[in-house]
């Protein structure tokens, strides 16, 4: 029962994707007392009004009485940038809750108890799996307390991501990369390598990006540097830039590692910044090695029908020397799409 209104729920929420950061995607569907719909609403964007409040304010009381609310999250009971979702319930006369999950979030928690206490049946659970699909980035960050963490890579159909002198472009067609480039301002910052710079020289249009830049190689007149509010420069206490930084440039310092900058350390920075998730566009050896420190919550590869058939191209991921099958990083499947002529696929830890 709701499953069909609360896929309503998920459609609207997806609407506010890379808007409503650190808040979590919620859509609601507000049923009269004879189970029609009446209003829907989402939480388009931080600090705007709750699912429920959006929904709710396009009617008055009157219209709701002893009707139905389907919302992909609990409904908040906290004064946060807004008053408690619980109490406009209450308000408008709902006789009904159904909710896809709880919120794990304990500062917002307690919603579902206050409407039973105010006689309002809520019935949970409805489509879980689904609805915490939806909203992975914000239960990662609320009970891990970490950065969310997607690579997305563009090969061929033998996982080439360039050829061996490091020609890339274009492996994938201009659908597929219009598309990356729209999942890219899904998430709070894209994050890439200095190597990767300095080969491709691409834009990577995003108001949020780091630059892993050991070595200081970048002299900011690379095309990345033209735009973005906010640019993280990612260094160990070892090197130094001789030239001024631009003003949207920041440094952040992380320790290293033998293979590199310590990235369990810039996750943990990361966070603190409130950047909750990140979408890494880099080359194989940076992929590799977030693979081999399973860093990565989720893989989205754009496949190109074509085949490089030369062992030694580049390959999507090299981060490790792996002699039995029984080594390889294993991923969950969880969407396939035709970017005609190409297609993609999505995975999950
Ligand atoms: N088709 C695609 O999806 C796609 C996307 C991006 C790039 N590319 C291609 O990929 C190629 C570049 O790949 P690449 O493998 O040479 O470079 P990469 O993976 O983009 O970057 C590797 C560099 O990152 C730095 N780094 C810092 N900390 C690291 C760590 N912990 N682990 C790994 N790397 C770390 C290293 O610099 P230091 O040595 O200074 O530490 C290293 O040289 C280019 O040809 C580009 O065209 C393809």
């Amino acid at each position: 029962m709701y499953k069909k209104e609360m896929r309503k729920c998920f459609r609207l929420a997806q609407k506010g994707a890379g808007k409503t950061s650190p808040n979590p995607l919620v859509g609601c569907v507000v049923l009269n007392k004879y189970g029609k719909e009446i209003s829907n609403g989402y939480h388009h964007k931080y600090g705007e009004n709750h699912a429920e409040r959006d929904a709710l304010l396009k009617l008055s009381p009157k219209q709701t009485q002893g009707g139905t609310i389907v919302v992909n999250l609990e409904p908040c009971n906290h004064y946060g940038k807004t008053p408690p979702c619980s109490d406009l319930i209450i308000e408008y006369g709902i006789k009904r809750v159904v909710i896809a999950n709880r919120d794990p979030n304990p500062k917002a928690a307690g919603g579902i108890e206050k409407l039973k206490q105010n006689n309002i049946e809520v019935i949970e659970g409805v489509l879980e799996e689904e609805g915490k699909f939806l909203n992975r980035i914000f239960f990662k960050n609320i009970k891990e307390k970490k950065t969310y963490i997607v690579l997305k890579t563009a090969s061929t159909l033998d996982g080439k991501i360039a050829a061996a002198n490091g020609d890339s472009k274009w492996i994938t067609s201009s659908n597929a990369r219009n598309l990356a480039r729209k999942f890219r301002q899904e998430f709070d910052s894209i994050l890439t390598t200095a190597a990767t710079v300095i080969a491709d020289n691409p834009q990577m249009l995003h108001h949020k990006k780091i630059i892993l830049d050991r070595n200081c190689k970048l002299n900011f007149s690379e095309n990345i540097f033209n735009t973005g509010e906010k640019i993280y420069l990612v260094n160990s206490l070892k090197n130094r830039y001789s030239k001024e930084l631009p003003d949207n440039v920041e440094i952040t310092y992380i320790s290293e590692t033998g293979n590199g900058l310590n990235l369990s350390e810039l996750f943990e920075k990361t966070y603190e910044k409130g950047i909750m998730s990140i979408f890494i566009e880099a080359g194989s050896k940076l992929n590799g090695e977030i693979i081999k420190q399973d860093l990565a919550d989720e893989i989205i590869q754009f496949t190109a029908p074509k085949i490089l058939n030369d062992n030694i191209g580049i390959s999507c991921f090299n981060g490790d020397t792996a002699n039995y099958i029984s080594q390889t990083k294993n991923f969950k499947l969880v969407e396939l799409k035709q970017v005609l002529p190409d297609y993609y696929a999505r995975f999950i830890k």
